[in-house]
């Protein structure tokens, strides 16, 4: 394949579409038009899709899937079509893909979304959390007012602009509190409600009375089944089992719908996997969806036609081989069940399936052509402050990398994940770190083992290598990492290790720019992967909270079947620079 050359792409696509038509007429798959655009992975998929479509006699016509797939977000018909180069067969839609000027534009809308964009970008958005009074959430027991007053607190990290405000329905028992009249104005000026485990009947009634006309989304989880969901002004029905939003199946067939069941989609599948990324998460999707756009979610809007012409301008053999690699499609049609923002989702695609096909795809298409034109950023909140003292010295360069390197020669690794905050990244089972001195004069060098469970319920192993510099202040690092074909950049900062290292807590901002991913998460490491001694809970609790982080937000890693894995590390590396002493394991 190496030998086809990049800018030669039209053979390509003929090679493309008939080994995609004749792979496609075996395997068909629903098509979900909606879906399109939105990632080049889906974009890659729907390359087969649209091929298969023309195969069925029910399908829409090759032309309305050009439309479909430029014009899909705004529901407006192509202005102009424009083929220049044209491939024809029986069964192909007219196909022109010379990677110079998109086919189809779409009349009018880059202006709007623009002039729209400019005037909605500085508003204040505000939300109002309601939660049942006494009422326990799932995170380890932790009250739901306390888990949306601190997810108030995280919703502003995104951006100062949003103000989250949150009441408990125990206050609306007296009419006359001035409390009451408090929420009444905060209500009526709302964007957003959100109701959390209300089922008390009294309190159902008076938000049916006052919140009915004014708050244009309403969403309710845990709460009575008489209280409604609303987005951009319309009702939004649950499903018969009173489950909070359903799941959306048939997405065609609601396609006047625009982007209300892809949002109720994406939201349901956050809230159920229960944690406070998610919860976040859930509120800006509809941030984005209904108020205005949210920076970091910037991939859910569609660049469609740019970005298709991107890849088969300069990636026409990695998407080739991508298609013709078992491991790299299965990968595409589990990325095609997640939402595009949804790194939970997406990051479990990638690391179950991961290839050297799918890599160079990512490779091409994202890390050296930005197709999708991103550009995420290291989150600067919040602002984390390294242990700046170790047994009572200053913490230089050297030793934090020595706290680093932790057990690695008296054990095998340097450090076991006890739990981790993030959901993304932080959830592996069996996490193992490596880190360690490279050959290299001041190299030094990270390396995490852990297991993954792909979807069809088996545990492979995943190793990653990170380069690490230091910081400008001790305790703190910037580390940097392909992953499967995309570059990660994250800050590092080593917030305490206990004196005998019996553990430790290290927090970390990064982003994969052009994937348009940026995350935080913190890990709490031990050399055992045991959680540490009940004595040390109150420097535990407030080294998180240095990190903005509850101790209920911090999932357990699961590591009951860690069977061999695959540690070493390179022959020559160098562990400790003497400076730390490690005691031996009791
Ligand atoms: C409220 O009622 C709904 C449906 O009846 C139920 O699913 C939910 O768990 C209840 N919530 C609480 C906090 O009891
Ligand atoms: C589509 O979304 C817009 C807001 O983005 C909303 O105003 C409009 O009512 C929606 N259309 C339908 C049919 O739901
Ligand atoms: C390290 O990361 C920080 C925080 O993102 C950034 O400000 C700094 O420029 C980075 N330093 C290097 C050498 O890349
Ligand atoms: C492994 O994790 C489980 C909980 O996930 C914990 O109960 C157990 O003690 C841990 N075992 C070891 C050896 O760390």
């Amino acid at each position: 394949m190496s030998g086809i050359e990049e800018n030669s792409s039209a053979p390509i696509i003929i090679i493309i579409i008939i080994i995609i038509f004749k792979w496609v007429t075996a395997t068909a798959m629903p098509c979900y038009a909606t879906q399109i655009s939105l990632n080049p992975y889906l974009l890659l998929l729907q390359i087969q899709h649209s091929s298969s479509s023309s195969s069925s006699s029910s399908s829409p016509s090759p032309r309305t899937w050009w439309w479909w797939w430029c014009c899909w977000p705004q529901n407006k018909k192509p202005r102009s079509i424009s083929i220049s180069k044209t491939i024809s067969s029986p069964h192909l839609p007219r196909l022109s893909l010379n990677g110079k000027s998109p086919i189809v534009s779409c009349g009018g809308d880059e202006a709007v979304s623009s002039s729209l964009l400019a005037s909605q970008l500085e508003r204040e958005v505000r939300v109002v959390g309601l939660v049942g009074e006494g009422s326990i959430s799932p995170l380890k027991g932790a009250p739901w007012e306390e888990v949306m007053l601190h997810t108030a607190k995280r919703l502003k990290w995104i951006d100062e602009s949003f103000e989250m405000r949150v009441f408990n329905d125990g206050l609306l028992g007296s009419s006359d509190d001035p409390m009451v009249k408090n929420l009444q104005r905060e209500i009526s000026n709302a964007d957003i409600l959100m109701i959390v485990a209300v089922n008390n009947s009294d309190s159902v009634e008076w938000i049916l009375k006052n919140c009915g006309a004014n708050v244009p989304n309403i969403i309710c989880f845990d709460s009575s089944p008489s209280l409604k969901n609303k987005l951009g002004g319309s009702v939004v029905g649950t499903d018969s089992r009173g489950s909070l939003f359903s799941k959306v199946t048939g997405i065609l067939q609601k396609n006047n719908d625009n982007a209300t069941d892809e949002v109720v989609q994406t939201v349901s599948e956050a809230w159920d996997r229960r944690n406070s990324d998610d919860i976040r998460f859930c509120l800006l999707v509809i941030i984005n969806a209904y108020i205005r756009p949210v920076s970091s979610l910037k991939n859910l809007r569609s660049k469609g036609f740019k970005t298709l012409n991107c890849m088969v301008k300069n990636c026409g053999s990695q998407i080739l081989n991508c298609l013709l690699d078992p491991n790299c499609r299965k990968a595409l049609q589990c990325l095609n069940r997640c939402s595009p923002v949804d790194q939970v989702c997406n990051y479990r695609c990638i690391a179950s399936y991961e290839s050297p096909s799918l890599e160079a795809f990512s490779l091409c298409v994202l890390q050296k052509h930005n197709c999708l034109e991103l550009d995420a950023k290291i989150p600067d909140k919040p602002y984390v402050p390294p242990m700046f003292k170790f047994r009572g010295n200053d913490l230089d360069h050297e030793t934090a990398e020595d706290l680093f390197v932790g057990w690695l020669g008296r054990l095998d690794w340097s450090w076991r994940v006890v739990a981790g905050q993030n959901p993304a990244y932080d959830q592996f089972p069996c996490q193992y770190q490596l880190f360690y001195r490279g050959k290299a004069r001041g190299s030094f060098w990270y390396e995490p083992v852990f297991q993954v469970m792909t979807l069809e319920g088996k545990l492979v192993w995943r190793r990653r290598l990170y380069r690490v510099k230091r910081g400008r202040i001790p305790g703190t690092f910037n580390f940097s990492v392909l992953d499967n074909g995309v570059v990660s950049k994250e800050f590092w900062t080593i917030v305490d290790v206990a004196d005998d290292l019996g553990w430790g807590l290290f927090h970390y901002s990064g982003a994969a720019e052009v994937a348009g991913q940026s995350y935080t998460g913190a890990v709490l490491v031990s050399p055992d992967g045991e959680y540490p001694n009940e004595k040390e809970k109150l420097r535990l609790v407030s080294a998180l909270e240095k990190c903005g982080i509850k101790e209920w937000e911090l999932y357990k890693v699961d590591n009951c079947s860690c069977q061999d894995p695959p540690l070493g590390i390179p022959e020559g590396s160098s562990l400790h620079s003497s400076s730390v002493e490690i005691k031996e394991l009791k």
